[in-house]
């Protein structure tokens, strides 16, 4: 099959690319940038540089293509640390336009990547972004099947809390505890999206993405296991990490969506859906990820 893909080679566009160039399909690849060509190429894969708010480039691009993969990236509408960007309006407007080049450019098949909590128009905070692109992308005519991927929470935003690790020894968080949670690694979700490419498109699916289910307590055993250090989850209170998070200039609509996301995780809200559409788990379990984390932590 042709196929074109978003996201570059981010987290989900790397392997996504090897699995589909390995199953011999002819894959494009959008990057926003010229330099990413070589590595493109390298895999296998066509690239294809401009902007995915780029109407008329992306229609061109997807022009041909049998299947698209479409994803929104935070970091290409801006900065989180600008007061001034409304994330969801920028959302929103890229979803609209998805839903205008899918038609222009005739496409029938879509694997679109969601999230964890698109099922709620509530309670979920910034996820709420995903709830309102599934709604926008629910308005293509029926004659596009679109295959919703909703991964739950990605083992690689674990990196994001090097910081405390390496000068506190600590995991900050304002939720904890006793309630075990999914989490998912970038390699299943590659995988599921490219076993999905191949298999039946019908109407409109909901696929749940996870890989291991844990208690918060364990991630901190294991990472602190793998890098040799005694590392604990400690709670703090929401309000404390909304000032945190404030102070340190981050978006006020973002940083408060975080401490909401936090609280439907905490108090498992955020996964009623998940659990009653529960997939089966991927390969990747904490233990494969808390080696790759040590690899990245000891090089720090
Ligand atoms: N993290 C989680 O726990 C989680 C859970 C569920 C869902 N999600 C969703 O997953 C998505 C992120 O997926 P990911 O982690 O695979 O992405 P990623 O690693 O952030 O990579 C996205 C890539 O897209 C490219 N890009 C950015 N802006 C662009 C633009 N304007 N035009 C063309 N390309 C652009 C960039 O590559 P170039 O520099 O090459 O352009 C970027 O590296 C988000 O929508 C997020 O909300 C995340």
């Amino acid at each position: 099959m042709k196929i074109v893909l978003t996201g570059s080679l981010g987290n989900i566009g790397k392997p996504l690319t090897t699995l589909l160039v390995t199953a011999g399909h002819q894959v494009t690849v959008i990057s926003s940038k010229e330099e990413r060509t070589a590595e493109i190429k390298k895999l296998g894969a066509s690239a294809a540089i401009g902007s995915i708010q780029d109407a008329e480039f992306l229609t061109e691009t997807f022009k041909g293509a049998d299947a698209v993969y479409l994803m929104e990236a935070w970091e290409g509408i801006g900065s989180i640390f600008d007061q001034e960007i409304d994330f969801l309006a920028e959302f929103k407007k890229i979803a609209h336009q998805y839903v205008k080049v899918v038609q222009d450019s005739g496409i029938k098949k879509v694997i679109h990547l969601s999230s964890i909590g698109a099922h709620s128009a509530a309670g979920t905070g910034s996820l709420l972004v995903h709830h309102h692109v599934e709604q926008i992308l629910q308005t293509l005519p029926e004659a596009v099947f679109i295959k919703f991927m909703r991964p739950v929470g990605f083992f690689s935003n674990i990196y994001r809390w090097l910081p405390t690790i390496q000068l506190q020894g600590k995991i900050i968080q304002s939720y904890g505890g006793g309630r075990k949670e999914p989490w998912v690694s970038p390699y299943d979700i590659a995988a599921t999206i490219a076993d999905e490419m191949e298999k039946p498109f019908r109407g409109r699916t909901v696929h749940y993405i996870a890989s291991d289910e844990v208690y918060p307590d364990e991630i901190a055993a294991a990472l602190g296991q793998s890098i040799g250090r005694d590392l604990k989850w400690e709670i703090i209170p929401a309000e404390q990490l909304l000032d945190q998070m404030l102070s340190a200039g981050i978006n006020e609509w973002i940083a408060k969506g975080l401490v909401a996301m936090q609280q439907a995780q905490g108090d498992g809200s955020l996964y009623e859906d998940f659990y009653a559409h529960q997939p089966e788990f991927g390969q990747v379990k904490l233990k494969d990820f808390a080696k790759e984390f040590a690899g990245v932590f000891n090089k720090k």
